[in-house]
């Protein structure tokens, strides 16, 4: 063999061995898109490369990923990488008016960003109004070396399973509408599968019926199906009839094997699950997923379940109807709160466990409130809806963004005054009859010191509705301690914190009425937002947002902002 084809084929080998950071690039077109949902005329949505989901974005663990975003759209635009921490490249994380100004229509941006120290399931989302509805997709991160990096039994084959919700109107306009009135967006039409609500849906008038995605397997397969919650405002439950699951990574973070017949998942959140196709071949089985509605009282919410086919192949075709798997009950917080706390991590050799000494201690309320109308609120009659974070409702800056202001020393565009602990003390799961739920609106954020451990614990309030809120965290995982019911009571809540395999996480569904307690180090300078991952409470202020400072060496410093990054 000649020097040079020699040198080429080890090259060649070793790459294929023993991995090598590699660049991934696409290109996301934004644009309008014409889609058939429920048997209604096409419609149109923005969409990335006319897809519905998006596409996949497949990586392995190092590798330097490159998405060129072209808005032909007539929205202004910015996507998110959900759960990818951004060490080094803060300024694309996306979500807008926090690290970037807004794509505008008929322009172009590129991100760039590293897959680094994660593996597993994320997803990439729209982060301006509720494009996210629509612009959507997963992000897959193998290990370095493939799938025989995987700390379980490798899988024959993998499936993305994106959860989602469908509007028959412009969900746009929707939002614009909420934000004008003050109301919360109405419910969705449908929930689907991979973009299509399946057969169980009535089609009104007509006796076509609604897109089905089908799942095929092979007899005694193992499948690991990657299941995103892409939906907007709704937690689901995800079973599919005569199989069971084992539950190996949550968020990008791998779990101790846990084996369950039902997955929950919030919006935000992805669950890794191995199935084994050992069911009776000559059925068919319906593969479901259905709303959890933890609100009480209940707020309006979309009723009904969205559903897919799992198929055998080779097997001889039967007419009969897909078994159904019995789903809980919409409100059965029983089951996803055993879901939810049954999940711990897998210790691996070289990978970060929770620190036992915390630097910073916040007590944060998380719920619903009034505020004042805003004048930009023309319809509004005096009160509105408002999230708010230890009272505090928070608004995005309108003419530059948090991160810019930070990296610019720029007042005025948001105060450092979050509090570390809810200006009134109250009874937050049973409070007075006479408590005044109003809030008021501001952009404070928390300053923390580079590396710091912060320890937060999340507690529910009941005012307006108990609800479980999604609460997600941009650039960092977090570790969840425990989690309860009721008001945190520190000397009982203490003893039960697990700080041996606490379960990695970037979004936490908080139990309704309840609280958790999650431990993060902080070891991302920049501004990472921290909110609810209900659309319709996000741009009501239910959020609040970290600000890190720089470490001591330039690599643990924020960078100057990429030269092209879109400007207000
Ligand atoms: Cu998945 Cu701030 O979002």
């Amino acid at each position: 063999m000649a020097r040079c084809c020699w040198l080429q084929w080890l090259t060649l080998a070793l790459v294929a061995c023993c991995g090598h950071a590699a660049t991934v690039e696409h290109t996301f077109d934004v644009g309008n898109f014409s889609i058939s949902q429920l048997c209604k005329p096409a419609r149109v949505i923005t969409a990335v490369n006319s897809q519905l989901p998006g596409p996949t974005i497949y990586v392995h663990e190092g590798d330097t990923v490159v998405v060129h975003v072209i808005n032909n759209s007539p929205y202004n635009i910015t996507i998110h990488w959900h759960g990818l921490f951004q060490r080094g490249t803060q300024w694309a994380d996306g979500p807008e008016m926090v690290t970037q100004c807004p794509i505008r229509p008929g322009t172009r941006y590129t991100y760039q960003y590293n897959a680094t120290g994660q593996e597993g399931t994320l997803w990439w989302h729209a982060h301006s109004s509720m494009l996210r509805a629509t612009v959507h997709g997963a992000v897959v991160i193998k290990p370095r070396n493939g799938d025989q990096g995987y700390p379980f039994p490798k899988p024959d084959k993998e499936e993305i399973i994106l959860l989602g919700e469908w509007w028959n109107r412009n969900v746009f306009d929707l939002e614009r509408e909420a934000f004008l009135t003050g109301l919360l967006v109405d419910p969705a039409d449908a929930y689907t599968i991979n973009g299509k609500p399946g057969d169980l849906h009535k089609c009104s008038g007509s006796n076509r019926k609604p897109a089905t995605f089908k799942l095929k397997v092979q007899s005694n397969s193992t499948y690991l199906l990657r299941i995103i919650n892409a939906a907007v405002n709704t937690p689901m439950f995800f079973k599919i009839a005569g199989h069971k699951f084992t539950v190996v990574g949550a968020d990008a973070s791998y779990t101790t094997p846990y084996k369950t017949g039902v997955v929950v998942v919030a919006p935000g959140q992805t669950v890794d699950a191995l199935m084994v196709a050992d069911a009776r071949p000559s059925r068919r089985y319906y593969m479901v997923a259905s709303p959890y509605n933890s609100a009480h009282p209940n707020l309006p919410f979309r009723e009904g379940t969205a559903t897919a086919v799992v198929e055998y192949a080779g097997a001889r075709r039967r007419a009969r109807r897909p078994l159904l798997p019995p789903m809980p009950k919409f409100s059965d917080t029983a089951t996803a709160h055993r879901f939810f706390t049954s999940l711990t991590a897998l210790i691996r050799p070289g990978q970060p466990t929770v620190p036992l000494a915390v630097d910073t201690r916040m007590f944060v309320t998380i719920g619903l409130g009034f505020a004042d109308c805003r004048p930009e609120q023309t319809r509004c009659k005096q009160q509105v809806f408002a999230g708010s974070m230890n009272n505090a409702s928070f608004v995005l800056p309108t003419t530059m963004s948090l991160l810019e202001a930070h990296f610019r020393n720029v007042a005025g565009v948001y105060t450092r005054d979050f509090p570390d602990r809810p200006p009134l003390e109250f009874n937050y799961a049973k409070p007075p009859g006479n408590m005044d739920a109003t809030t008021a609106k501001s952009t404070k954020v928390k300053t923390v010191r580079y590396n710091a451990t912060v320890e937060v614990v999340l507690q529910n309030t009941v005012l307006v509705a108990r609800e479980s809120h999604p609460m997600h965290l941009h650039g960092h995982n977090f570790f969840v301690l425990a989690q309860g019911f009721g008001n945190f009571h520190e000397d009982t809540a203490v003893k039960r914190y697990n700080l041996v395999n606490p379960q990695e996480r970037n979004t936490l569904a908080v139990p309704p009425g309840g609280w958790a307690v999650i431990r993060f180090v902080a070891n991302n300078p920049g501004m990472w937002i921290m909110h609810c991952h209900f659309d319709a409470h996000l741009p009501i202020g239910l959020a609040m947002a970290f600000e890190v400072q720089d470490g001591p060496t330039p690599e643990t410093a924020l960078p100057p902002p990429p030269a092209d990054l879109p400007q207000c």
